[in-house]
């Protein structure tokens, strides 16, 4: 009798690393028999890969565990697990609110997945949310084909700069830089499987400092050994702190043609008093300086940001000033968030902004953000971008890829391929995509 592979279904909320994470885990899993579906409810398992970072993300869990209590109903021996970042900052806490959770996996114990899978078996609850000291990728199995052309490499994880607002210095742990040579020969592989595009990612990758053969390296000095790798045509890396960019890695930016001109650099808020509060380290002129900086080395750099509004002690004043940010710098996209109380973190216990006001702020600087990105892409009609081609587009003969600048571009064409990396001249933009037409090579 031939074994039907078990199926497994992972739900990933949260950030690029989530879903970096994801892949991992899934791969781990495949050792095990078990391959993806999209449908949990022919799953044999299903994991939750979870986010902590807003009380909105943590408490969709919850009501995404009790969506799956039918399903668990009609087939008992059907796994639970949770992983990610609700998982570290809550362990046991999630089985006790819901028993059906069969086990509870860090965010630093992945490669241990298959061992607490087969304890389920058993019949025990595994949890495991200890930081451990082994490096769960040197443990986790080899990255199997890609499909696509584009892929996430996890190169530095945890974060030391505890800004007041933040879960993830206690979800991810402390800063740690994986290797070169281990990051050298997983972009190797990527590119000899068709991968064209790798953004390199860290919850503060930037900061990267690893184990080089000469000694400790940074972030540029990575981006240039990737760089020289022949066939990986695209580099990028997200999220930066402002206060890790380095003089080389900015002058990366203006030297090395395959790192492409997007930058995410998150400045949280545009007053002092606030930068302060949320222990950012650095002042609004600083950040306007150091964009100045980047675009010195790289004039059509496009920027992003995350911005939070409403945070404890934010006044009209300081609102404001975000807004003049805003305007100063004129984002490509920017992403902006309502401030989100966080157990555990400094700023939890500080009076906050009224709800409303929050609200009516977020508004605001979304409303701007959104004009700034209207302009952008109104901006590109009749340039000329590269675009890295990734798969047919829903209409015939359509297909779609990333500008440059992570514009989502589409064209009508033939003979096109995923990885196909082209020149496009845009002729159209729409409010989340622009068309253009193949120019010839
Ligand atoms: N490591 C990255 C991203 C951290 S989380 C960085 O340093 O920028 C992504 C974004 O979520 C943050 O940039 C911040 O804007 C937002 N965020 C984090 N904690 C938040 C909270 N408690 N409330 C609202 N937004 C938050
Ligand atoms: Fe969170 Fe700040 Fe670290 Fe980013 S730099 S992960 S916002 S603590
Ligand atoms: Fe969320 Fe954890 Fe990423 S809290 S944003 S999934 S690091």
């Amino acid at each position: 009798m031939s074994d039907t592979p078990k199926k497994l279904h992972i739900k990933t909320y949260g950030c690029q690393m989530n879903v970096y994470d994801s892949e991992r885990m899934a791969e781990a899993m495949g050792t095990k028999g078990y391959v993806l579906t999209d449908d949990p409810a022919e799953a044999d398992m299903v994991l939750l890969n979870t986010c902590h970072i807003r009380e909105k993300a943590a408490e969709k869990v919850y009501s995404d565990l009790g969506r799956l209590r039918p399903f668990k109903e009609a087939k008992p021996d059907l796994k639970i697990g949770v992983a990610g970042c609700v998982a570290q900052a809550e362990g046991e806490e999630i089985m006790r609110r819901m028993p059906l959770v069969d086990l509870v996996v860090g965010s630093q114990n992945y490669h241990r997945l298959p061992e607490m899978v087969a304890a389920t078996d058993r019949g025990e609850k595994p949890v495991d949310t200890e930081f451990p000291t082994e490096d769960k990728f040197d443990l986790l199995p080899e990255r199997p084909l890609s499909a696509r052309p584009t892929a996430f490499l996890t190169v530095q994880e945890g974060c030391d700069k505890f800004c007041a607002f933040c879960v993830v210095p206690y979800t991810r742990g402390a800063e740690i830089s994986r290797p070169v040579s281990r990051i050298l020969t997983e972009a190797q592989k990527l590119v000899s499987k068709g991968v064209r595009e790798i953004t390199l990612l860290g919850q503060n990758v930037n900061g990267y400092h690893g184990e080089g053969p000469d000694g400790d390296w940074g972030l540029g000095k990575l981006v240039r050994a990737l760089a020289r790798i022949d066939g990986l045509e695209r580099i990028r890396y997200t999220t930066s702190h402002p206060n890790d960019m380095t003089e080389d890695l900015i002058a990366a930016h203006g030297e090395e043609p395959k790192l492409m001109p997007y930058l995410h650099l998150p400045v949280q808020s545009g007053s002092d008093r606030i930068l302060k509060l949320m222990n950012r380290k650095h002042t609004a002129e600083e950040y306007i300086r150091l964009v100045e900086r980047i675009r010195a080395a790289r004039p059509d750099m496009m920027m992003s940001s995350d911005f939070i509004a409403g945070f404890p002690g934010e006044s009209d004043e300081d609102h404001r000033a975000s807004l003049d940010l805003i305007r100063e710098i004129g984002y490509g996209m920017a992403f902006s968030f309502k401030y989100s109380s966080r157990p555990g973190t400094p700023a939890a216990g500080r009076e906050g902004v009224p709800s409303d006001v929050a609200d009516a702020r977020l508004q605001e600087i979304q409303a701007l953000i959104t004009e700034q990105q209207r302009a952008t892409q109104q901006a590109m009609v009749g340039r000329d971008v590269g675009v890295l081609f990734e798969k047919p587009g829903r209409l015939e003969g359509q297909w779609v890829g990333k500008s440059d600048y992570l514009h989502a571009v589409h064209v009508k064409a033939e003979g096109l391929a995923p990885g196909a990396l082209r020149r496009v001249r845009i002729t159209a933009a729409g409010p989340n995509s622009l068309a253009g037409e193949l120019l010839a090579d």
